[in-house]
């Protein structure tokens, strides 16, 4: 274990003196846990901030590699703990199973391999990768070697990996020769080829061969095997500021242009390292398992750099949940006996509508905690993976954060403070949330919606958006002058906890009433009968906006009344103020890739508009939106 005691409660007393601690005194307290860690030299000064600029630095002067901490310091520990498991697509593949000493004899092998291909601190190297051990080591060695990585999500099309490698200048790519995805290949060597016609940044690209397609390399392309087999597992990591930059990962904002947000090395280290290890209740000897991709910060934070930084053993899966059936995510969990369980409720939606043989048939009694992240969780799923997956024994931590944040802000600390449906609850240690009025002041009461706001600088703040610093600055800073704005709405219990309640572009006006789209999808999403549902404003020429419902239906042939039992069941729940205006039965959602509904072009469809939904190619699911478009009123 790498932090004291005192650091880490264990019930709501603690919590709450510590919390307190951290506020009152955050120097000191963020001085506390940055002494958990191994740098090479120590801090001039914790923290130096100014709001206006906006520049926030964390541990000035101090030098150190993260690598040293996510794998040196475990390698003397415990050598032969297991890093990472790896579980493959195939289910009758065997699962790998990495200790920290070869995990950190993979990762220098390949440092050196960056170093071979002119990689130098600072270099900027595009991976995309499906989600293979590769992929770690690859993230892994440009941290050694001081370059920024740049992941992006192997399931992004050719247009959105070249308008990302040329944001940030790549000069490598780092690439596989296909991708296994349930019972498909995808070509993802062809995705980049295509990708590299745009690009001139780029001097060479390293292709893994994962799927054995027989491909021939271009001019300046390399085998992964090839390389390695040129170089030896020593490399000393290079020495980094603090402040130097870890890794860009983009991010869509409410404009086309993806936002590259830059993360620093010192201060996202302590911050994910200590927001694991509070919010799982990790143990030693636990097994843990994060089921996002790589691709996304939750992997970045919470399937690498946290759970290594803390010598735990960490899953990688490879596969989807429904491949070969949709008992795969349990048949996991008996198979490794996994102890802590991190998913996204659209992820538990999509199971829970399958029958519960698919979960009964396995044993789960190794699980003790359970996550979801990434939107809010509506009640009806709650319950679903509390009683179904948790058997009413796990806590469940709904953890609310951003690829901005970094590390996990608003949860419950699993085994310490109490969850609640539907309800993030409570600031991490150091977290200082607030809540706006739509005057924009800030207010006490509880009991009242408002939009979310954070007072204070934390560890893991992105630091610019690469090349934009102005937009960093209009997007997050300039709203609220003195305070981070995150772009969600919230509500504050009695008990000051937070609820989200949805972006607050998804916050609608109806007749002057204030009305989030998320909670009365969540009273749609009651009916039986329901799948899914997406509720977007559009303009109204009387109320100055009405809604507009997008609904799922689970059963097609008994879609009679339901309009009429929808409306009911909103007038009953939150009042009549919040029935749609209009409701749309679809046969799917335009999403993206991590699950989020694209409520841009819904928007769009419900104001009428039938063409110009911008890049929709980077969706899960390009199709719907015409057949959405076809059956719009
Ligand atoms: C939403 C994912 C409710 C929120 C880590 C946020 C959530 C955005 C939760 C960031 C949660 C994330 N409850 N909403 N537990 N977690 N969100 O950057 O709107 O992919 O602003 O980071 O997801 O998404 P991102």
């Amino acid at each position: 274990m790498i932090f004291k005691n005192n650091l880490l409660p264990k019930n709501l007393q603690q919590y709450e003196k510590l919390y307190k601690q951290s506020i009152d005194n955050p120097e000191l307290f963020w001085t506390d846990v940055a002494e958990s860690f191994i740098w090479k030299s120590k801090w001039s000064k914790v923290v130096d901030f100014d709001f206006s600029k906006p520049s926030f630095k964390w541990f000035t002067d101090a030098k150190l590699n993260i690598t040293e901490n996510c794998l040196d310091r475990h390698v003397e520990a415990h050598p032969d703990k297991t890093a990472i498991i790896f579980e493959p697509n195939d289910p009758n593949q065997p699962a790998e199973h990495i200790s920290y000493r070869e995990l950190h004899s993979r990762v220098c092998k390949f440092s050196n391999v960056l170093k071979n291909n002119n990689i130098q601190k600072g270099d900027r190297v595009c991976i995309y990768l499906p989600m293979v051990p590769e992929l770690a080591i690859a993230v892994l060695a440009c941290a050694r070697v001081g370059a920024i990585h740049s992941v992006v999500f192997a399931g992004f099309s050719s247009s959105a990996l070249s308008a990302r490698i040329n944001d940030a200048s790549c000069k490598m790519v780092l690439t596989s020769d296909g991708s296994f995805r349930g019972n498909k290949t995808i070509d993802l060597k062809s995705i980049v080829d295509e990708a590299l016609k745009d690009c001139d940044c780029v001097d060479s690209v390293i292709v893994l061969n994962r799927i054995n397609s027989g491909i021939t390399l271009n001019k300046n392309e390399k085998w992964w095997n090839d390389e390695l087999d040129k170089v030896d597992d020593y490399f000393p990591a290079e020495i980094m500021d603090s402040e130097d930059p870890l890794f860009i990962l983009y991010t869509s904002g409410s404009t086309g242009k993806p936002k590259g947000m830059v993360h620093s090395s010192g201060g996202y280290m302590v911050y994910t390292a200590y927001s694991f290890k509070n919010v799982f209740d990790y143990d030693d000897d636990d097994i843990y398992w994060c089921t996002a991709d790589i691709g996304w910060i939750t992997g970045h934070s919470y399937i690498v750099y946290g759970p290594l930084l803390n010598g735990a053993t960490t899953m990688m899966f490879e596969g989807v949940p429904s491949y070969p059936d949709f008992g795969r995510f349990w048949e996991i969990c008996e198979k490794h006996k996994v102890n802590q369980f991190y998913t996204a409720p659209t992820a538990i939606r999509a199971l829970a509508k399958h029958p519960l043989d698919f979960v009964n048939k396995y044993d789960l009694s190794s699980l003790k905690v359970l996550g979801t992240v990434g939107e809010p969780i509506n009640e009806e799923a709650w319950n679903w993976y509390n009683e179904n997956i948790g058997k009413n024994k796990c806590p469940i931590v709904d953890t609310w954060w951003q690829t901005e944040t970094g590390g996990i802000m608003i949860t419950s600390l699993a085994n310490v403070t109490e969850g609640k449906p539907t309800f993030a609850t409570k600031p991490m240690m150091g977290i200082q949330p607030v809540l706006f009025d739509e005057n924009g002041n800030e207010f006490d009461d509880n009991n009242k919606n408002g939009i979310l706001g954070i007072k204070y600088p934390w560890p893991s703040i992105a630091r610019t958006i690469y090349g934009d610093h102005e937009r960093y600055k209009n997007v997050y800073f300039s709203a609220y002058p003195g305070y981070y704005f995150p772009g969600d709405g919230a509500f504050r219990d009695e008990y000051g906890n937070y609820r989200i309640t949805g972006r607050v572009d998804d916050v609608v006006i109806v007749s002057g009433h204030n009305l989030g789209t998320a909670p009365i999808e969540d009273v749609i999403n009651m009916h039986d009968n329901v799948v899914e549902s997406a509720l977007v404003g559009y303009p109204h020429d009387i109320k100055g906006n009405a809604l507009y419902a997008f609904v799922i239906l689970k059963d097609d042939s008994k879609k009679d009344d339901i309009e009429v039992e929808i409306n009911k069941l909103i007038s009953k729940t939150i009042g009549p103020i919040a029935k749609p205006e209009k409701i749309q039965l679809v046969p799917g959602l335009p999403k993206t890739r991590s699950g989020k509904i694209m409520r841009r072009i819904l928007r769009k469809i419900a104001s009428g508009e039938k063409d110009n939904f911008g890049d929709i190619s980077t969706l899960l699911n390009p199709e719907i939106v015409e057949q959405i478009v076809e059956g719009s009123q």
